[in-house]
């Protein structure tokens, strides 16, 4: 980027830097640069908003603390202690990118995509939370606070990686929020903010990505069964024939004559 423009943007990322050291949330996987714990954190992150994953976080590393300890742990067990964030298939994704990097270490910055459920973004993090790299990990709310703020595209924070990434997160959970923005109420980045001036915050504010409907969903049904094996230990494979398969089939739980048990403990 060239210019006057890009002075400005150079500029106004600096504020967000300031404001990110003077009000930034305190959360326990900012205090780590830890590239397994920073996974383990945006796994999580992905499903469920900040302060519900913060027990399960703290709750998972304790437990866990390193990919060989969560590689030995049974699936059941880690799905039971998913309970409550949903998407169980990222946990048992998560063991088993641990399992990999327990057995080959991590791949390279590059690579790190070859890891089960690891996408550009969850990628991006641990090269920019992890390992302290300029790049801005995009999911939905980093890319809305872009997309507003920064229409020339980001600028980027030489040496600065890791608090920029950071200070976008929660300039998009506190301020620059898809819904309710709150650019005139004392929004840090309002000044020289090109959507704000000209009135269109909502019209580039990037559609949410679809997610259908829960109640009813098979989602649904499959995590009541999880739910249910989580507490009790095993559940009749009748109550939801159907869920049950699925849940097989994607080795989420097993099956020992007609009753599910959890993942692992079946044969
Ligand atoms: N959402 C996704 N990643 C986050 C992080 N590191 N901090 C706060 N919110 C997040």
């Amino acid at each position: 980027m060239e210019g006057l423009e890009g002075d400005e943007d150079a500029t106004a990322v600096d504020r967000l830097l300031r404001w990110f050291a003077r009000e930034g949330a305190d959360l326990p996987w900012r205090r780590t640069r830890d590239r397994y714990a920073v996974l383990v954190a945006e796994t999580q992150l992905q499903s469920t908003q900040v302060a519900r994953v913060v027990p399960y976080y703290v709750a998972f590393m304790g437990r866990w603390p390193t990919p060989a300890d969560l590689a030995a742990a049974p699936l059941g067990e880690v799905l039971a202690r998913w309970q409550g964030l949903g998407f169980p298939r990222r946990a048992r994704n998560l063991q088993r990118a641990a399992a990999l990097v327990a057995e080959h270490g991590w791949p390279p910055a590059g690579r790190l995509t070859d890891l089960p459920g690891v996408g550009p973004y969850t990628a991006a993090a641990i090269r920019c939370f992890a390992d302290g790299e300029d790049v801005l990990p995009r999911d939905v709310n980093a890319d809305r606070v872009v997309a507003r703020r920064f229409p020339r595209g980001w600028p980027g924070a030489p040496g600065r990686g890791w608090e920029a990434g950071q200070a976008v997160m929660d300039l998009g959970r506190t301020w620059c929020t898809a819904r309710a923005p709150r650019c005139d109420s004392g929004c840090p980045m309002r000044e020289g903010c090109p959507a704000a001036a000209a009135g269109t915050v909502a019209a580039v504010t990037p559609p949410r990505r679809a997610q259908g409907r829960y109640a009813g969903s098979m989602r649904q049904r499959r995590g009541a069964l999880l739910r249910e094996l989580a507490t009790s230990g095993s559940v009749s494979a009748r109550r939801d024939a159907e869920a049950a398969d699925s849940l097989v089939a994607d080795g989420l739980a097993g099956r020992r004559g007609g009753r599910l048990v959890p993942a692992g403990a079946g044969r």
